[in-house]
């Protein structure tokens, strides 16, 4: 009886994974399950929060080192592909400076993904843009700063 819960249990789990790897694509979906760069920062030089239209809302923390981005990491109260997205925006983030973080935009993402389902693509805009908030808010500070 436990075995086979068990198996019909694996057997359930592996068909989700398959469904979803196709669907999202394999880059997507190793992301997916092993989320990086998530959580907030303490003291970070550049935070942005954004709310998409969607509803989801998307923070990104930068720490800079010499005028490059040392640290990156984001949080996200959204869905899968949110938690996809962000993790690529702080992977891209990181070791740019100020001009080369302004050129990351949602189709960076998405080319990074390669496969994605189309109604999803706006996750990656939400977090290009929320990188966007996060890289005014250290040039407004460092300004300040300076
Ligand atoms: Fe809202 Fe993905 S970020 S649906």
């Amino acid at each position: 009886m436990s075995d086979n819960f068990d198996r019909f249990m694996e057997e359930l789990q592996k068909k989700i994974f398959d469904e979803t790897k196709a669907e999202f694509g394999d880059i997507a979906f190793q992301r997916w399950r092993k989320p990086r760069y998530v959580g907030r920062m303490d003291n970070a030089d550049g935070y942005g929060r954004v709310t998409g239209s969607c509803g989801d809302t998307m923070e990104i923390f930068l720490k800079f080192e010499r005028d490059k981005v040392r640290e990156a990491s984001f949080k996200t109260d959204g869905c899968g592909s949110s938690m996809v997205c962000g993790s690529f925006a702080a992977e891209l983030a990181i070791g740019k400076t100020p001009d080369e973080l302004s050129e990351i935009t949602g189709d960076k993402i998405l080319d990074i993904l390669g496969v994605f389902p189309e109604e999803d693509r706006h996750c990656a805009f939400l977090a290009a843009n929320t990188l966007q908030e996060a890289l005014n808010n250290y040039m407004v500070n460092h300004m300040k700063a300076a």
